[in-house]
């Protein structure tokens, strides 16, 4: 093992990469002795992700795309987001009128599909506000958006959080699985656990304790009441609090639409099935996938998968509804996906790559079935375009 503690099996990052990770860590293992010796895992995945100029998505690296670290489907195809502009269309219509927010824009391609679609339906949204936590991705989003639709940047703002009183539709593509999330270890005795992040001479390491909140400990006795059957003991997950704070917000700025989110996830009981004992945190680096978030911090993305039970308990608990729950496949098809394609010069370079990128949208093996959508709503009728073919909310 390298001083860096990175596997052989993965790519060696560059002497500065390896700088600028070193430093990251240097900083997170002064936090850890602020915080007395250790962090939570969600403090920690903050730091990893989020820290001004080092966390992943705050450096000037490249992340999404072929040279980067994952293709996202908005990246993949712009389809994915014409599909996403028909759902759009459905709620701006019904609506009079009204704005779209989009949370966590990445590179901005999502953002430029939608409002060039829209402006093709003669239906573009009165504003389009940008919500990101990433200032790096905040810039790199307005130089795309400046360049690439001068006509229509006069009508997108970037705000901290979405505009009160808004009405229209709220879209986020693969944003609930980059927020922090706790690490928990289940125990057959009840004593459930929390694991903290730990600095053993310069080595980041687990360490275990009691939960830090009630409402940590409450969560992790209910998921166990509820699926603790055949769990082994130390059966290791994820919580994510942070998506229930964050709808709430959500929930207390809007005043009549529609959220629509995609993400990979399950419905609780698979979410803590049995045989996933080990979790489901995942971090890509350079296009290989491995689970240990602890090593190359700044360097690499760390992701958990979405409970959707839990985002759906969430709205409920903060008064909206859930107007629809179906995989990405189902979504994309109800929205005309295969109608688009068919719809491009046959035999063109163009339908040859749309088609491929099709075929890994909608495969259940690739990203059809894993990824799901979930539509939130307030005060707003139904059906859904997205779930009108197939909608799975007795699952959650
Ligand atoms: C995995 S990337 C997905 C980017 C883009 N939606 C796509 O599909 O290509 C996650 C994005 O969410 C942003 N993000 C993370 N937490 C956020 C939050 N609490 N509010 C808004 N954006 C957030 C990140 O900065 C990043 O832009």
């Amino acid at each position: 093992m390298n001083p860096h503690h990175i596997p052989s099996t993965l790519p060696e990052p560059s002497p500065e990469a390896q700088r600028q990770s070193a430093r990251l860590k240097d900083l997170i293992r002064e936090e850890i002795q602020r915080a007395g010796g250790r962090l939570r895992f969600d403090q920690f995945m903050a730091q990893a992700l989020y820290r001004l100029g080092l966390g992943y998505y705050a450096q000037a690296g490249q992340i999404f795309g072929e040279g980067g670290d994952f293709i996202t489907a908005p990246e993949l195809s712009p389809l994915f987001g014409r599909c996403l502009a028909r759902q759009a269309r459905q709620v701006l219509e019904e609506l009079g009128g009204g704005e779209l927010v989009e949370f966590g824009a990445g590179s901005g391609v999502l953002a430029e599909t939608l409002l060039r679609e829209l402006e093709a339906l003669d239906c573009l949204p009165r504003r389009y506000t940008i919500v990101d936590v990433s200032p790096t991705l905040v810039q790199r989003q307005q130089a795309r958006l400046r360049q690439n639709l001068p006509h229509l940047f006069q009508r997108i703002q970037w705000r901290e959080s979405c505009p009160r009183g808004f009405r229209g539709m709220v879209v986020g593509n693969e944003v609930l699985d980059a927020l922090p999330v706790h690490k928990v270890r289940f125990r057959q005795d009840g004593r459930h656990e929390e694991l903290f992040v730990a600095d053993e001479a310069g080595r980041l390491v687990w360490t275990a304790g009691e939960p830090s909140s009630p409402r940590l400990k409450q969560a992790l006795e209910q998921i166990y009441r509820e699926h603790g059957e055949g769990m082994v003991d130390g059966y290791e997950s994820e919580i994510n609090l942070a998506a229930e704070r964050w709808l709430g917000g959500l929930a207390e700025a809007m005043e009549q639409g529609v959220v629509i989110l995609i993400d990979y996830g399950f419905p609780r009981h698979e979410f803590y099935h049995p045989e996933r004992h080990q979790g489901t945190l995942m971090c890509h680096y350079q296009h290989h996938v491995h689970p240990d978030p602890l090593i190359l911090p700044g360097l690499q993305d760390v992701t958990s998968h979405v409970d959707f039970t839990a985002i759906a308990e969430s709205a409920l608990a903060c008064g909206l509804q859930v107007a629809g729950f179906t995989t990405q496949a189902y979504f994309l098809i109800a929205c005309g996906i295969e109608q688009m394609l068919a719809e491009l010069e046959p035999e063109s370079m163009d339908f040859l790559r749309q088609a491929q990128a099709v075929k890994k949208l909608l495969m259940p093996h690739e990203m059809g079935e894993l990824f799901k959508v979930i539509g939130l709503s307030k005060d707003f009728p139904e059906p859904l375009l997205g779930f009108s073919l197939l909608d799975q909310r007795a699952r959650l």
